[in-house]
């Protein structure tokens, strides 16, 4: 039987990241927004690429959550997109009443679903989604890693030269500045970064990658982006679906992980059809332990401004 995955909030990243599950045919799609006819219309549309694409997904589009009733898969894009200058936290009081709203009717109609969240600032969006869903832990994650990771990837590639498949790289901790690209873990091939860049464009990369979600802003000026963070999304729900158990950078809760407890942040685990079937502990030097303790404090820090 086809997977049913649904995707709340038909704005970019939500219409994108149904482009990219279509065409890998990773199951039908339900598209849910509030806003009357955009889903309606999305839908229709992505389908009618169906036979020129050669997917067959049904894909519908609606403003009620009662036609995504049993899906295996729930992604929340919904809420607003920042614009120039400002910080993913500034959307934090916003999008954690939208958050609210959409797991609790989604999750409702899918009690048994993975709950990807995706919304910003988006480790606290999917503590928020957790508290009200009550689902168990490992079903609910969060996507940022798998995107700035992706960002890392790129910036490696370009500078080395080489086939971006061949670079692997690790992004953990908050997605905002604070995140924690792991050089120690970044490869081209298999050969260490470190061996192929010097050290201050290493530097440049890391700091580019941090920031990397702001340049596209910078560029588009009236929001966010929406090509790479659907595809990041789509590879979590490829590894669900199709119980990959790839090893990818997620927010998932820890509780006691890395030495942090209580929080959601990106950390390496595997994806499969039960969502996070494990937490993956890397062994890391002191700087990027440190720095990836700093950065669970500072989502718990923003955590606190939201009342539920
Ligand atoms: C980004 O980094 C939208 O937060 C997302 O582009």
């Amino acid at each position: 039987m086809r997977k049913k995955i649904t995707i709340v909030g038909a704005g970019n990243v939500g219409a994108t990241t149904a482009h990219w599950i279509a065409a890998k045919e990773l199951g039908d799609i339900v598209l849910v927004d509030v806003v009357d006819g955009i889903p309606q219309g999305k839908g229709l549309d992505l389908m009618e690429a169906g036979p020129i694409e050669g997917f067959d997904c049904n894909i519908v589009g609606t403003s009620s959550y009662e036609a995504s009733a049993g899906s295996d898969v729930v992604i929340i894009t919904a809420g607003l997109a920042r614009k120039p200058g400002m910080s993913r936290d500034d959307l934090v009081t916003t999008n954690a009443e939208i958050v609210k709203s959409c797991a609790e009717q989604a999750v409702k109609q899918s009690p048994n679903c993975v709950l990807i969240v995706v919304s910003n600032p988006l480790d606290v969006m999917v503590w928020v989604a957790k508290q009200v869903s009550k689902l168990p832990k490992h079903r609910v994650i969060g996507m940022a890693g798998v995107l700035d990771s992706t960002r890392f990837r790129t910036f490696i590639a370009m500078e080395v030269g080489v086939s971006v498949e061949d670079t692997q790289g690790f992004v953990l901790g908050g997605h905002g500045d604070s995140m924690v690209p792991i050089v120690s873990y970044s490869n081209v091939a298999g050969i260490p970064i470190t061996e192929l860049i010097p050290k201050e464009r290493i530097d440049a990369i890391v700091e580019r990658t941090r920031k990397g979600g702001g340049e596209i802003v910078n560029y588009l000026k009236t929001g966010s982006a929406y090509y790479a963070p659907g595809a990041a999304v789509c590879a979590m729900v490829e590894s669900i679906v199709r119980d990959k158990k790839r090893i990818l950078p997620c927010a998932a809760w820890l509780e006691g992980e890395y030495g942090i407890r209580d929080v959601f942040v990106g950390v390496p685990v595997k994806l499969g059809a039960k969502g996070i079937e494990q937490i993956i502990k890397l062994k890391l030097n002191d700087a990027d332990l440190k720095a990836l303790q700093s950065s669970a404090e500072e989502v718990k820090h923003t955590m606190a401004k939201v009342k539920l």
